[in-house]
């Protein structure tokens, strides 16, 4: 009598290829929770750091917008002085977003710029000046762009690199002198 032979014992699940994978108890996509350093990208605490000077300085061309716009002699330099505040208040707010967004704490303090901006005298001097200061904010946006990988930071930013030199090209052409930095 021929002897059966014996089957092989079944493989244990975890073994067994032709039982699915278990499922996980996280997604198995982590990305989202990987900091940005890792994929050369500016880390997160240095990133709000950034946002944070530059919502100092936005806050210091409200201030110095509003100051240089009620005492401007000529008509078109406190419009644009006015619009340009505007722009200014409209970063405040972006920035502030973002921050909190990233889990940091908004800066309340302003730019230095304001004392230094508020000695200066004449209307010329002063768009040359406030250009200065929209000239260093430009500055550090071209720095740090490539290195935001957050999508809808980047775009917005972006956005506030166009419109301040968009309003340097405006106030240079009522006097100020145009790109520094
Ligand atoms: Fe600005």
């Amino acid at each position: 009598m021929t002897e059966v032979p014996k089957r092989p014992p079944i493989a244990p699940p975890e073994e067994d290829p032709n039982v699915e994978a278990p499922g996980f108890a996280s997604p198995p996509c982590l990305m989202h929770e990987v900091d940005p350093a890792y994929f050369g990208a500016m880390p997160t605490d240095e990133l709000v750091q950034l946002l944070n000077t530059l919502l100092e300085a936005e806050r210091a061309g409200v201030r110095v917008t509003a100051a240089y716009g009620a005492e401007a002699a000529d008509p078109a330099a406190r419009t644009a002085l006015r619009e340009v505040g505007i722009d200014e208040a409209r970063f405040c707010a972006m920035l502030t977003r973002h921050i909190e967004r990233l889990g940091g704490a908004p800066s309340k303090a302003t730019g230095a710029f304001v004392d230094k901006a508020l000695a200066v005298s004449g209307d010329a001097p002063r768009l040359d000046f406030l250009n200065r200061g929209q000239g260093w904010v430009v500055k550090r946006l071209k720095e740090a762009l490539p290195k935001i990988a957050d999508p809808q930071l980047h775009a917005d930013l972006y956005d506030m690199l166009e419109v301040h030199e968009r309003n340097i090209a405006r106030c240079a052409g009522l006097g100020g002198r145009g790109q520094a930095g």
